[in-house]
């Protein structure tokens, strides 16, 4: 299993390219399946989650194909000869995003047979607001043998969906759903995510009538069918936000080509109070240090436009080393402070008790061998061992494999001493 060996204490300087958003591309790979048209996705990560779900969608008869060029980062995904509507237990097991071709494929074939996803290692990620979403425009639900069985022989009908709670992925898949569907379908208390904005966007591309993106409230009008588009994908927020902590923990000096401000706002401020300057370039985002130490902060995780969970073990990571306490508090997920006894570890001060993690600064951290648990957790111990003083190595590295394209070359490209070791 490969490890990734680290040696701090380099201040991380020069230009990270940014790439497109993993949590954008996964349901807009799904969405090919809402049209027998060409879908084109470009500005696509190479990822292994990127891989899974091509590989689902291939099982599924997609016909996909992406340019031999390796700088033309794109997917071609074409749905006009589906084969079952079946998406298996060990397909979706391996990644829970699978679950986001239920409402594309109940939509356009009418019945659909996705493996319910397991939880993960930050929590049990229940789908129960996705199946009544989906319930109230018109599907029959079955739960059998581990599977989610759906149907709906009449086809959607639009409705009103409230959500009790704020949901990315049933946010999505309802999208999915509604765009299709008979009549006008409301979505309220609906993600805001920038990932849900791309997908409401490539939609609208494809032909499907959207109003309200971007707010709580989504106006959808069905329509018959959806044609093929070709459609750039957001750039990545949470890696603008991760490579933004590893150049403030080891007060570097980078720009973030491709970074785009509104996408950042809740963590720019953040960083901001902290002692951190992200401002804008013509080509993205520069970020570096404004003084010696960083200030220790509060922060809370929110839906968007608040504090992203996705970026909150990486900020602690930079609040390890902080003058000052910080508190950081997870309310999205109820298990997500697994890097705390990692970065425990390496000479942190964290004293976690239920939803809230109080972080001690301490004058440095010390490298040691850590464990990778989930991917984000994982990326905030590459970011703290960035400063931290002498060797670390991260086992279990697939985490970051899922959601951070190329890395270690991005970061040996502004002087970071880091390498991958396999075996
Ligand atoms: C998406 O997950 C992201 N994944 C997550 O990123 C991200 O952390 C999360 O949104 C929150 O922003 C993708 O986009 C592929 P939710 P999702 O539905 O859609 C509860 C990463 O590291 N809930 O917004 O699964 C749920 O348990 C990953 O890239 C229900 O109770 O998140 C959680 O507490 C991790 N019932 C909260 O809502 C449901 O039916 C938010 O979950 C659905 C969700």
């Amino acid at each position: 299993m490969d490890r990734i060996r680290i040696v701090g204490g380099v201040p991380l300087r020069g230009r990270i390219p940014v790439s497109g958003a993993k949590n954008a591309a996964l349901p807009l790979m799904a969405a090919s399946l809402l049209s027998d048209e060409t879908l084109t996705l470009t500005n696509l990560p190479r990822l292994a989650d990127i891989a899974s779900m091509e590989h689902l969608l291939a099982e599924l008869g997609v016909h996909i194909s992406s340019p031999t060029s390796s700088a033309d980062a794109s997917l071609s995904l074409r749905a006009n000869s589906i084969k079952e509507p079946i998406a298996p237990y060990d397909i979706v097991r391996k990644m829970r995003a699978s679950v986001l071709v239920l409402a594309p494929l109940l939509a356009r074939y009418g019945r659909a047979q996705v493996s319910l996803p397991g939880g993960c290692a930050i929590g049990t990620r229940p789908i129960d607001l996705h199946l009544r979403a989906l319930q109230q425009l018109g599907a029959e639900i079955e739960l059998s043998e581990g599977y989610i069985k759906a149907r709906c022989p009449h086809g959607l009908i639009g409705a009103h969906v409230v959500f009790p709670k704020v949901t990315v992925g049933g946010t999505e898949n309802t999208l999915m759903a509604a765009v299709l569907a008979k009549g006008e379908t409301v979505i309220s208390n609906a993600a805001r995510e920038p990932e849900v904005i791309d997908l409401a966007q490539c939609l609208v591309a494809m032909g499907a009538d959207i109003s309200g993106i971007g707010s709580d409230t989504l106006h959808v009008r069905g329509v018959e069918r959806l044609h093929g588009a070709t459609h750039p994908i957001v750039p990545d927020r949470i890696e603008i936000g991760t490579f933004a902590a590893a150049v403030a923990i080891t007060g570097g000096d980078v720009e973030l080509v491709g970074g785009r401000r509104g996408l950042i706002d809740a963590v720019a401020d953040a960083f901001g109070q902290a002692g951190v300057t992200i401002e804008e370039t013509t080509d993205g985002l520069r970020v570096r240090r404004t003084q010696d130490r960083l200030t220790g902060i509060d922060v809370m995780t929110e839906p968007f436009p608040g504090f992203p969970t996705d970026m909150q073990a990486q900020f602690m990571a930079l609040m390890t080393i902080a003058d000052g306490a910080s508190m950081i508090t997870e309310t999205i997920f109820e298990n997500r402070f697994m890097h705390v006894p990692e970065l425990c570890r390496m000479g942190a001060q964290i004293n976690a008790h239920g939803a809230s993690a109080i972080v001690r600064g301490v004058s440095k951290l010390s490298g040691a061998p850590v464990m990778a648990t989930d991917l984000r957790a994982s990326v905030s111990l590459v970011v703290a061992a960035l400063a931290a003083q002498g060797e670390t190595v991260i086992n279990r590295v697939y985490h970051l494999d899922r959601g951070y394209e190329r890395l270690e070359e991005k970061l040996v490209a502004c002087g970071a001493q880091i390498e991958r070791v396999s075996g």
